[in-house]
């Protein structure tokens, strides 16, 4: 009892704060699947509540907004990126790494600033072109049009944050291409206008590779200087420096780094690119994305994930983190239900769609590149419990023409999806296609980038394509000519890892015609199964094929589970109906 006592004054003490009730539990992650490069601020004048950004690579719409008021039930409340003419050019990156990298989001004049990079990561380190570095700023985070097109600015680097000094001057800091650099540098900046003073190098880091996501926080006459260091791979790590002017000499925190997991055995590796941010009780925490893949780092499908921790942050000392684990006491808040204004999903609410009854896209439903908007229909007249998709020219791997790279069309990739944001899940639609031209394909997909997909559909493919026939299921194909056209179930991977060869097998008989149920189920940490039959008979469902994800645990990007539509190249656009969507958590895995 002395103990806790003693305890509790000392806490009272240094964070210099009324009594609080007991310190809350909280669990990691809170932005689960796809949410890399968490950039968060506590905005006292918007009901005391917590906004989070984080980075979306190709996927749109991009940037995601989260917002919340106790730390814990956060809700997707829009994004930033919302609109082609924002930023036209992110339908030309070429490569399934380009995107928006890395935002930084403040508030400040009663404006909300984002300013982030879109890379086109196909050119060299020190084009100029590759880095399209922009400024977004918008008056109400509530309201997706409030959000400005990309103001642009001339910096060839990326992870860009804007700070406004005590003097009233604006600067803008950013990491060099690793190639050119490494160091991290500085310049006075106009936002409204993207014009730019001198850059300045302003530290080089402590030596890991690749110094980025720099953000600096005045604090007691000190500029706080943060950096992610290390790659974003298993080494990567969260450091310091501070000087007492903004342009340095900025000396190193000899704690260094202050936040990593590095040569653990924890479940949350890569841990990095962090953000301060202080409560309405001027208590300090940390975000930073992590993987969810230690310490083997082979099946993450999730990629990087938002993760919290508690700050201890003294006067005139460099700030200590609490490491981050999947629970954690961290900072009492006072627990809230009801976020905020928006209708966009609480994380980890399941989906059950029910396409009847939306008159717009649910928020949390995402594209890979701009979508056309002409294949997307919600309840078309001719059914109207779906939502119609228009087959594109391009597949999932979105391979065009000549060019043996991964590029984007005019035409778009048909595909909608969300993040898998649990370990365990079942995702899970009905389908109505009837492919009736060669290589036209419907049907679900795991999909990390356009390199980096499982997919399993329905396509209309010669008879002596078949590899296989379901389990239980007489092959129909042998009855017909080898060259006739039937409908298929096709199972494909695209990786950089070998994975199951392409499973080709006939319709059934008894299944043509009907709507079908295809589901992706995670049965482990490491498999999904793939399974298609008749819609309504859950028995009758036959797994195709049970496959590691390891073919989609790679890179920036994290698994987005989701319909695609394709007629792979060829003009035909037969459409398919999604008449149900579901997705459910089967266990999330936090050690
Ligand atoms: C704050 O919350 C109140 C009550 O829920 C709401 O009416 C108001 O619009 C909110 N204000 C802002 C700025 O979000
Ligand atoms: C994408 O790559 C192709 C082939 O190299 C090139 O012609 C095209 O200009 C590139 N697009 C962009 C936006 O860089
Ligand atoms: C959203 O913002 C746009 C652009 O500023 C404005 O025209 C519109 O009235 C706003 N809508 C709401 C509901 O506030
Ligand atoms: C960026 O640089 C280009 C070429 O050097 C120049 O034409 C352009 O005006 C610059 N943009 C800004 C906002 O300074
Ligand atoms: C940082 O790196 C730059 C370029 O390599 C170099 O000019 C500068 O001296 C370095 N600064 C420090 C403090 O090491
Ligand atoms: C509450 O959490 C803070 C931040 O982690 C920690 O510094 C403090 O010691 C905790 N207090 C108690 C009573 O556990
Ligand atoms: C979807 O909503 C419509 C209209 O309310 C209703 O008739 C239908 O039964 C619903 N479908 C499902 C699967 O819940
Ligand atoms: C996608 O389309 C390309 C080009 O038409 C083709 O080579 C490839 O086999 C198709 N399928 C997959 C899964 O990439
Ligand atoms: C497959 O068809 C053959 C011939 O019609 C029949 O003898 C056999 O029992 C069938 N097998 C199954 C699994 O239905
Ligand atoms: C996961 O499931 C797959 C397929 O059933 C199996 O091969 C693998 O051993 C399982 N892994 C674990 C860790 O249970």
């Amino acid at each position: 009892m002395a103990l806790a006592r003693s305890l509790l004054s000392i806490t009272i003490y240094a964070s210099s704060v009324v009594a609080t009730a007991k310190n809350t539990t909280f669990y990691n992650p809170i932005l689960p699947g796809f949410h890399p490069d968490p950039s968060c601020i506590f905005v006292r004048d918007w009901n005391n509540t917590f906004f989070c950004a984080s980075s979306s690579f190709n996927a749109f719409p991009g940037i995601p907004l989260h917002a919340s008021q106790d730390l814990q039930h956060w809700q997707l409340i829009g994004h930033v990126l919302n609109r082609q003419e924002q930023l036209p050019r992110l339908a030309e990156t070429n490569r399934s790494t380009s995107g928006i990298w890395a935002p930084t989001l403040r508030f400040h004049d009663n404006t909300f600033w984002l300013v982030t990079t879109l890379v086109d990561d196909d050119r060299p380190q020190a084009d100029h072109s590759r880095w399209d570095n922009i400024i977004f700023k918008g008056k109400d985070p509530y309201n997706s049009s409030s959000w400005s097109n990309a103001i642009h600015f001339n910096f060839t680097g990326y992870d860009t944050e804007p700070f406004w000094d005590v003097d009233g001057t604006t600067y803008i800091t950013g990491a060099h291409a690793w190639q050119t650099g490494p160091y991290i540098q500085l310049a006075k900046a106009n936002l409204e206008t993207g014009e730019l003073g001198e850059w300045l190098i302003i530290w080089n880091g402590t030596g890991g590779m690749a110094p980025e996501g720099p953000h600096i926080y005045r604090k007691d006459g000190w500029y706080y200087l943060l950096a992610a260091e290390g790659g974003t791979g298993l080494g990567h790590m969260v450091t310091m420096a501070r000087s007492r002017t903004i342009q340095g000499p900025y000396e190193s925190n000899p704690e260094n780094p202050v936040l990593t997991n590095t040569n653990t055995n924890n479940l949350f590796q890569t841990v990095g690119h962090a953000d301060l941010f202080q409560d309405g009780n001027n208590n300090w925490w940390g975000v930073a994305l992590s993987t969810r893949s230690g310490p083997e780092y082979i099946n993450y499908p999730m990629g990087r994930e938002t993760v919290l921790t508690a700050v201890v942050w003294h006067p005139n000392e460099f700030p200590v983190w609490t490491p981050i684990s999947g629970v954690f006491t961290g900072w009492a808040l006072p627990p809230s239900n009801t976020v905020t204004r928006s209708d966009g999903p609480i994380v980890n609410t399941p989906d059950n769609l029910n396409f009847s009854k939306l008159t717009t896209l649910p928020l949390h439903l995402t594209h890979w590149r701009y979508p056309h908007p002409d294949y997307y229909t919600l309840s078309p007249l001719e059914r109207p419990d779906s939502l119609r998709l228009i087959p594109s020219y391009l597949n999932l791997t979105a391979l065009n023409g000549n060019y043996a790279g991964t590029q984007h069309g005019p035409d778009g990739q048909t595909f909608i999806g969300r993040r898998q944001t649990d370990t365990l899940f079942t995702f899970s639609i009905d389908l109505s296609f009837t492919p009736t031209a060669y290589n036209e394909e419907s049907g679900v997909s795991a999909f990390l980038t356009q390199n980096h997909h499982l997919t399993m559909g329905v396509a209309l493919l010669p008879a002596s394509e078949s590899t296989t026939c379901l389990p239980g299921i007489n092959n129909s194909a042998s009855a017909v000519h080898p060259e006739t056209l039937i409908p298929q179930v096709r199972f494909q991977a695209v990786s950089h890892v070998s994975t199951p060869r392409t499973i080709v097998a006939p319709l059934p008989d008894a299944w043509k015609g009907r709507d079908l149920t295809m589901d992706i189920r995670a049965v482990n940490v490491s498999h999904y199964a793939f399974s298609i039959g008749p819609t309504g008979h859950r028995s009758q469902l036959k797994t195709v094929v049970t496959a590691s994800n390891d073919a989609v645990s790679w890179g920036f990007t994290g698994v987005i589970l989701g319909v695609f539509a394709t007629s792979n190249g060829a003009k035909e656009k037969t459409p398919a109906y999604v008449t149900g969507w579901r997705y459910w958590g089967e266990g999330q895995f936090r050690d």
